[in-house]
């Protein structure tokens, strides 16, 4: 024994400089807008980790993941899987490597083809990515259903038949088909009751272990990342502006933004609350993002430098790389209140739920009526 650490795993999937710039219409004199939606993101995703990435609505999330999935082109950057750059790749080589990359989204009814039963939506991925015989796709598919809790006797029922966390497993058995390596859950709970949200994370958390799974996890509530996030990048306007382990982040935000963003959790016990102004403002527009710093129009600390210059990256203690000029400062100006504790009562309530009353949970509950 060396007593030395070990290394960080290998990245699975590697974000280089992306950009992602939509041109949404043009202006009467003939001038696009151009909507900066991801700008200038560079990320590393390690195998096997859950990895969540956090902002307000509009920052560009989902772009992003659209982007590491290459369902739709970067304007400028790179997606690097496994080593190989993804935007080099022919049609025919992503189809394949389509396989290992899969997504779930926040409502599974719009991606659910409602003219399709279960089982033949759960198939679909096993005809296209394996040359399985027909009775062992099916059995296959009975398996998968059994596994995120549906009865496999439902699988010619159609999907408006199934309640939101039903559909949502139908969803996830369907990523799972293919045998992916990488899941993204785009808000993958935000649709569902608090005590089904508790369900669907308990099972993505089971699954991830049981699949060797490297999850990346996009989501409004902090509270559910912190539960089951490794890592945390929070995204402000097109750009990460902190990236950090998901303890080091909560127990000590650097940017002013992630601040606020703490600073927004709601507090179990009322005593705590400091009555501060939450984050202030709406988002400015991606379509004309502020010089500078684009945090500084909402920034308390904001100099003549944030107005002028864009903050590059720098990597600060406890493994945070964080993007502001005057991070140290932030860092001895900390929220006022104390940070959220590790898990609080009311988290603990919702994922004790499932954990006591529904496990072992091998058939779910059964379908709404049709
Ligand atoms: N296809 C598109 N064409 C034009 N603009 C788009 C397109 N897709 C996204 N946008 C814009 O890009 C910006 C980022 O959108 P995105 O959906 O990535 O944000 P988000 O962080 O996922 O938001 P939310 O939390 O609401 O889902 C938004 O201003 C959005 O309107
Ligand atoms: S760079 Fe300046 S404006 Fe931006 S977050 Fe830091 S202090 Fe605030
Ligand atoms: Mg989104």
């Amino acid at each position: 024994m060396t007593g030395t650490a070990a290394p960080a795993p290998a990245p699975i999937l590697e974000a280089r400089d992306l950009v992602c710039h939509f041109v949404a219409g043009r202006a009467l004199l003939g001038t696009p807008t151009t909507i900066r939606a991801v700008d200038g993101v560079s990320l590393s995703i390690r195998r096997g980790e859950t990895f969540a990435i956090v902002g307000e609505s509009g920052c560009g999330k989902s772009t992003l993941a659209r982007l590491l999935l290459r369902l739709i082109e970067p304007t400028a950057g790179s997606v690097l899987y496994d080593g190989r750059d993804l935007t080099g790749c022919s049609p025919r080589e992503m189809r394949a490597l389509r396989a290992d990359l899969q997504v779930i989204f926040q409502d599974p009814f719009s991606s659910l083809n409602p003219r399709m039963t279960v089982g033949a939506l759960i198939e679909e991925p096993l005809r296209v990515h394996s040359r399985l015989p027909p009775a062992e796709r099916r059995a296959r598919v009975a398996a998968l259903m059994r596994r995120v809790g549906l009865r496999p006797d439902l699988a010619e029922r159609y999907p408006h038949e199934f309640s939101g966390g039903q559909r949502q497993r139908i969803g996830i058995a369907r990523a799972l088909a293919s045998e992916p390596k990488v899941l993204i859950g785009d808000e993958p709970v935000s649709a569902l009751d608090v005590s089904i949200q508790a369900q669907i994370i308990n099972l993505l958390e089971d699954l991830k272990t049981e699949f060797g799974l490297t999850l990346i996890i996009i989501a409004h509530d902090l509270a559910v990342i912190r539960h089951m996030s490794d890592r945390v990048a929070v995204m402000y306007l097109g750009e990460v502006v902190e990236l950090a382990p998901t303890d080091a982040l909560y127990d000590q935000p650097l940017h002013p933004y992630t601040q606020a963003l703490m600073r927004a959790i709601p507090v179990a016990d009322p005593t705590q609350a400091t009555g501060q102004a939450h984050l202030g403002g709406d988002i400015p527009s991606p379509a004309s993002p502020p010089p500078g710093c684009r945090f500084h129009t909402r920034c308390a600390l904001a100099t003549d430098l944030c107005r002028r210059e864009r903050p590059a990256p720098s990597t600060a203690p406890n493994g945070h790389v964080v993007a502001c000029h005057h991070w140290r400062e932030a860092a001895r100006h900390p929220p006022p209140r104390p940070a959220p504790p590790r898990r609080t009562p009311a988290a603990d309530r919702r994922f004790d739920l499932y954990r006591r009353h529904n496990r072992p949970d091998p058939t779910g509950p059964a379908p709404k009526t049709p």
